[in-house]
């Protein structure tokens, strides 16, 4: 067994639950109804930056009434440990023609802000009609470049999550939950060599 593997249900390897499914099913109504607000009267098309907002944007897009367009970009972060580097990758570009539409970039977590920054000027290159953004969490305190997202499900505090597919290590994406991996499980370096989809 591979030493970052665990035999074990995924919940019983989370510390602590900082946000749960009830918490996450209301906070996804409102921004429903948030976006509905933002857009109304025209058609949203909707980024997702995939693997990380795969189950937040199915959930959200399920509370949004207006007209949306969705398709993906897939984007690859090596971390850096030494320099604390972070360039992310585009490895799946998306499909759809920008230019002219009301875009809105959806991912799980802002953290540092590199993911985000990066791909928001990619897709301006673009030329859409407008382009905002959207989290699910806002880790604020860990910011490195100037980046706000326009719409935020939860600002947390600085502490590794996974579940509601944020990852470690590409697992425990199931969760319906958000939660503090325990400690022991957790393993810095071993997730610094991962892709960071
Ligand atoms: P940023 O470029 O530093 O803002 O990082 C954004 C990406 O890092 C997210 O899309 C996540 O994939 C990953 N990430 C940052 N913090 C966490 C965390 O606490 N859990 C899981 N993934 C995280
Ligand atoms: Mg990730």
């Amino acid at each position: 067994m591979r030493p970052t593997e665990s035999t074990s249900s995924p919940l019983e390897d989370v510390e602590t639950i900082i946000v749960d499914e009830i918490a996450i099913k209301k906070r996804l109504a409102s921004l429903g109804q948030e976006i509905d607000a933002a857009y109304e009267g025209r058609e949203v098309t909707v980024i997702a930056i995939i693997n990380g907002a795969i189950i937040f944007v199915a959930d959200l897009i399920r509370q949004i009434n207006i007209p949306l367009q969705l398709d993906c970009i897939r984007v690859s972060s090596y971390r850096d440990e030494a320099s604390h580097l972070q360039t992310p990758e585009i490895i799946d570009r998306i499909r759809l023609d920008l230019e002219g539409s009301d875009v809105l970039v959806i991912d799980d977590i802002l953290d540092t802000g590199h993911t985000l920054s990066h791909i928001t000027e990619i897709l301006l290159a673009m030329k859409p009609a407008s382009l905002k953004t959207c989290v699910l969490l806002d880790k604020h305190t860990r910011r490195s470049v100037d980046f706000e997202a326009d719409f935020v499900g939860f600002k947390i505090p600085d502490e590794f999550v996974v579940g509601y597919g944020l990852d470690f290590a590409e697992r425990y994406r199931q969760l319906p939950c958000i939660g503090v991996l325990k400690a022991e499980l957790q393993n810095p370096p071993e997730w610094a060599k991962q892709p960071d989809a």
